[in-house]
């Protein structure tokens, strides 16, 4: 219990705050900021200069002064009002709530505000040349299957016309890589992953492919068909407030990773598919769409190792992709270059 004399005394702090005064705090910055003379006193500034005088890590400094800068100036701009400020609170709240090991609204947020992509292009940025990066996206999982190229992704059954993919993965030196392993997850042709599919039993739609010596990959399976993002929370909300739409383009998800190699992940886009321009995560870059090729002849079908029951509509689509992956020493250089 405090003493009489403290709690009658307005100009001594409680316990706690003593115990950090004896700590942290050197003197009352708020007030000397407050009443400097000849200063216009912002919030801004009182902010800042707190965590100036008492944050001792140098790169948190430097984060929370950029992170408060920001808001403050995004406050002052919109003239923000209590109304908007706490609509925001209350997403955010919704947003930690109605996440799950399967859909982070947070994630979500950021993709659909291209601050997945920004981070993309300032974290780990690629040398001129490099095929770019792309998202991975909620659906990727571990229990692709191993299989050789040249082989089918797709378990009997799964909807979709049939695609025959061909690629090359080699450096920027023009080189094959050999033993670059591509791991490829995909939505079928009802733009569905089998993980969302709730029968799911195995994986489908999924595989891990290893490069041949010569760095090519082969696989067959179904053209994939655009998909909506989830947006039966906050995100699809926020999406809707602002016209905007939740549908991905068609796309194929690859994970690429060669020893000594800057793993790549990326997805590719068919040069037809809708939503091309308008993706609510601004992960379809112009080198990332491809244009496609498309089959009627059986005997081509044969040539490319498909089998009669493969295709069920008449034609296959051909797909076609030259990755190109920079060397671990390439993707350094660049960072501190960048420095
Ligand atoms: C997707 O491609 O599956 C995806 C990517 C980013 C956010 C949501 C979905
Ligand atoms: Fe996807």
């Amino acid at each position: 219990m405090a003493s009489i004399d403290v709690m009658r005394d307005p100009t001594k702090s409680g316990k706690a705050i003593r115990a950090q005064l004896r700590e942290t705090i050197p003197r009352d910055i708020a007030l000397e900021t407050d009443f400097k003379e000849g200063t216009k006193y912002t919030i801004t500034e009182h902010v800042t200069t707190l965590l100036d005088e008492l944050c001792k890590n140098p790169r948190t400094l430097a984060v929370f002064t950029s992170l408060v800068k920001h808001l403050h100036a995004f406050a002052r701009e919109t003239e923000l009002s209590h109304d908007e400020w706490r609509l925001a609170i209350e997403m955010l709240t919704r947003a930690g709530k109605e996440s799950t090991d399967f859909k982070n609204e947070f994630i979500l947020l950021s993709d659909t505000l291209g601050l997945s992509v920004l981070l993309d292009e300032v974290a780990h940025p690629h040398p001129d040349g490099a095929t770019e990066s792309c998202e991975e996206g909620p659906f990727f999982t571990v229990d692709a299957p191993e299989l050789p190229s040249g082989t089918s992704l797709v378990k009997d059954g799964t909807l979709g016309e049939a695609l025959y993919f061909e690629s090359t993965v080699k450096n920027l030196q023009g080189e094959p890589i050999k033993g670059a392993k591509l791991e490829i997850w995909q939505a079928d042709g009802d733009g569905l992953y089998d993980v969302q599919y709730p029968d799911r039993q195995e994986a489908n739609n999924r595989a891990r492919i290893v490069a041949t010596d010569d760095g090519v990959a082969i696989f067959h399976g179904v053209m994939p068909t655009a998909y909506p993002i989830p947006s039966d929370g906050p995100v699809g909300d926020m999406l809707r407030a602002t016209g905007r739409h939740p549908h991905r383009a068609s796309h194929l998800h690859f994970h690429i990773t060669a020893p000594g190699y800057d793993t790549l992940t990326t997805a590719l886009y068919p040069d037809f598919s809708p939503f091309l321009g308008t993706d609510p995560v601004f992960a379809t870059r112009k080198s990332l769409i491809c244009p496609m090729g498309l089959s009627t002849d059986p005997a081509e079908w044969a040539k490319l190792g498909l089998q009669e029951g493969d295709v069920r509509t008449g034609r296959v689509h051909i797909w076609k992709y030259g990755f190109v992956l920079a060397s671990n020493e390439e993707v350094a250089a660049l960072k501190a270059k960048k420095k």
